[in-house]
């Protein structure tokens, strides 16, 4: 039952992003505060710093979990393609998240407004979709082939609770202005 242990670590750089560019996040929007038929195109919650602090730093996490894990198993392909992956499962998580925000604000839905289904599940289908583009064998090996699925189900399943959880704590420590 590795595979399905595989495909879970392998998402921790999708699951740490939106929670990293939280702390990163701050300063100039990544809409220049622009907006689109009365309302901002994303809104003064999507940095520019969140972005690349988030992406970035969780990419490195998943670099350090790669070491770490490769004594065991692989959990990324070998580098440079692998960090390519990293990369992609971070960004991609981010970009889900800048997508819902897009959407939430053409909705007239103002920033920070609790919307559950999109938040919980926003940057797990801008990774995997992301992932999907970009090395889609991997994606394949990983979460569908084998026994990978049920790693697959577990992050659907669970990753909201988790996220729940994490905005949550992030509120606690007053990294976050509302706890969602
Ligand atoms: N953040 C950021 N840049 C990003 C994502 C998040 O700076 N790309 C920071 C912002 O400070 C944001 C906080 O993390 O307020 C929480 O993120 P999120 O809940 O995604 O944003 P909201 O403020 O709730 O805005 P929205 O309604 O657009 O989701
Ligand atoms: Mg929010």
């Amino acid at each position: 039952m590795i595979g399905p242990l595989i495909a879970i670590l392998a998402f921790i750089p999708a699951m740490l992003a939106n929670s990293l560019a939280v702390v990163f996040g701050g300063g100039p929007p990544i809409d220049s505060g622009k907006k689109w038929n009365d309302n901002r195109v994303l809104g003064d919650g999507k940095t520019w710093r969140g972005l690349f602090g988030g992406g970035i730093s969780a990419a490195i996490v998943g670099v350090i979990l790669y070491f770490i894990f490769s004594l065991r198993f692989y959990l990324y392909p070998s580098f440079p393609g692998g960090l390519l992956v990293i990369f992609t499962l971070s960004f991609g998580a981010l970009l889900g998240d800048i997508g819902a925000s897009f959407v939430k604000r053409r909705r007239g839905v103002p920033r920070g407004k609790n919307s559950p289904i999109m938040d919980r599940y926003d940057f797990i289908v801008g990774a995997f979709l992301l992932i999907i583009l970009i090395d889609a064998d991997w994606f394949y090996q990983t979460y569908i082939e084998g026994d990978g699925w049920i790693g697959t189900i577990i992050i659907i399943v669970g990753v909201p609770f988790l996220h729940r959880a994490v905005n949550i704590l992030g509120y606690k420590l007053g990294l976050k202005d509302e706890p969602w």
